[in-house]
């Protein structure tokens, strides 16, 4: 897909995008036949409105998309990626079409953030996984202009949204291959490939360094599988001259069976999504790697399978780890809670991070909790989170806090070990951050739990069924706060 910045329509170019905002009478840019259609069809700009009809000109027929905006004092990025991502899937329905011209739009001031919007909306709305179909659907759309006289900004956001979108349908294709073809050594192979392609550090470390290391907790989880478990390790130094690292840790269960807590079948069909929160990070490596902003970040992935053998980790088996803390296994299927705590003790310990943001597919009770729309939030640093919050306004992805009361950790408490696993059905997402929380030695951090964001069962907007790519731009847009 190319996204280009040029002054008149090309030659050749058939359909036509208009998006504005919500208002009284119709702009008066159009001409009275658009009016006549667009009042019968009801269509006023609102909010998530689009309506398309075909015009004869004096060129033969265009086709012309008008998607609204909704009203101009309540206008959030999101509603432009949204307008944006509909027209554009609804036009690559339309045949035959190479082509679509943005010929009208609010160019707003900050010209960066709307270039970046569009484009990561062109690139989101266009993904597609199709790998294995013999037959795959057909799509002609192949470029996007945007009519409007060259600006730098405007194309240095445009430059941004590929980078974050491309990003993301990345991190989409690492959730939505299946287990059997994204293993922890896929994993580590395809992080490897990213940082070559984007030019930051990784570094694969297998089961010898995970045992040497007393990573305990992650081994326990990773023991029961035949697929070798990966520790990886990338690092993008965008600031050589400050040692100052923040750290990003993302849950990498490639398989979440549940172990000897197993899953209902239901339950266990979608855990091919249990590396989401390592898609969201290593996406973001990638991103982050092309946006250049000026700060360092190590990013660590404890990859493994949560499976059932003779080798697998059992209901009250008293683990350790790296940490050396005890931990009583109450459920089997709390597993990336293990995993996160050896990532989070080897990345304050190893690579020195002085502050670090986890994110995982943790917990079924955030999906009770928040559903499909927000992930849950446990942090203990309020720089962090309004530095998060700041960044899911650009993003449009949603977050919500979570309270971290003392009072919760008793929960946590074991009569045999440091620590127990689970903290009982009560407030499942907090305990599950908590436990993270207690290995994180009062260095600022935030977690969050993305349970219900990663998949998305039906086409939403500009995302399609299947991986949602949830993370990667809320992480990017964050680091790129700290940097600042
Ligand atoms: N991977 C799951 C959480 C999950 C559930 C992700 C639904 C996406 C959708 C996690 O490993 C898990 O099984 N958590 C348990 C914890 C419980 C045993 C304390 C859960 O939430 O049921
Ligand atoms: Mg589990
Ligand atoms: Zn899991």
């Amino acid at each position: 897909m190319k996204i280009r910045v040029t002054p008149t329509i090309p030659e050749g170019v058939k359909v036509s995008l208009v998006l504005d905002y919500e208002q009284k009478e119709l702009p008066a840019y159009l001409t009275a036949e658009q009016k006549t259609e667009l009042t019968e069809a009801e269509f006023s700009f609102k909010k998530g409105q689009s309506y398309s009809f075909i015009q004869k000109d004096e060129n033969g027929r265009v086709d012309i998309i008008f998607a609204g905006l909704g009203e101009e004092e309540k206008f959030e990025p999101e509603n432009l990626r949204k307008a944006v991502a509909k027209s554009i899937r609804s036009a690559a329905g339309f045949k035959p079409i190479t082509a679509v011209a943005l010929t009208r739009f609010p160019l707003f001031e900050a010209r960066q953030l709307f270039g970046r919007i569009v484009a990561e909306a062109v690139i989101l709305a266009t993904y597609k996984y199709e790998k294995f179909l013999t037959k795959k659907k057909e799509s002609n759309l192949t470029d996007v202009y945007i009519i409007s006289e060259k600006n730098a900004e405007l194309e240095k956001g445009i430059e941004e949204g590929i980078a974050l979108g491309d990003a993301t349908n990345f991190a989409r294709e690492l959730v939505n291959d299946p287990a059997n073809v994204v293993t922890p050594t896929e994993l580590a192979k395809r992080s490897v490939d990213a940082g070559k392609k984007y030019g930051f550090e990784v570094e694969v470390k297998d089961k010898d360094h995970i045992i040497e290391n007393k990573m305990d907790a992650f081994w326990s989880v990773a023991k029961g599988a035949t697929e070798e478990p990966k520790l990886i390790i990338m690092r993008y130094k965008g600031d050589p001259s400050s040692d100052k690292i923040f750290g990003l840790i993302g849950k990498g269960l490639t398989y979440d069976s549940g172990g000897y807590c197993i899953k209902t079948a239901g339950g266990m069909f979608t855990m091919k999504a249990d590396m989401g929160g390592s898609a969201a990070v290593i996406g973001a490596m990638c991103a982050i790697s092309q946006l250049k902003p000026k700060i360092n970040i190590t990013t660590i992935v404890a990859a493994c399978e949560n499976m059932i053998s003779g080798d697998a980790y059992r209901t009250g088996d008293i683990i350790g780890s790296m940490a050396g803390k005890s931990i009583e296994v109450v459920n089997t299927d709390a597993e990336g809670r293990l995993t996160l705590v050896d990532a989070v003790h080897y990345a304050i310990e190893k690579e020195k991070v002085y502050g670090l943001l986890d994110i995982a597919t943790l917990t079924g009770a955030q999906v009770v909790a928040l559903g499909t729309v927000a992930s849950g939030v446990v942090t203990n640093d309020e720089l962090l989170l309004e530095a998060l919050e700041s960044a899911s306004e650009i993003s449009g992805e949603k977050i919500w806090p979570l309270p971290n009361f003392e009072e919760y950790k008793e929960l946590l408490k074991s009569d045999f070990a440091d620590l127990k696993n689970v903290g009982g059905r009560e407030a499942g997402t907090i305990t599950a951050g908590m436990f993270i929380e207690e290995f994180v030695q009062g260095l600022p951090w935030i977690h969050i739990d993305m349970a219900g964001l990663a998949l998305s069962p039906k086409v939403k907007d500009y995302t399609p069924s299947g991986a949602t790519g949830w993370g990667v731009r809320i992480i990017t847009a964050l680091v790129e706060n700290l940097a600042l």
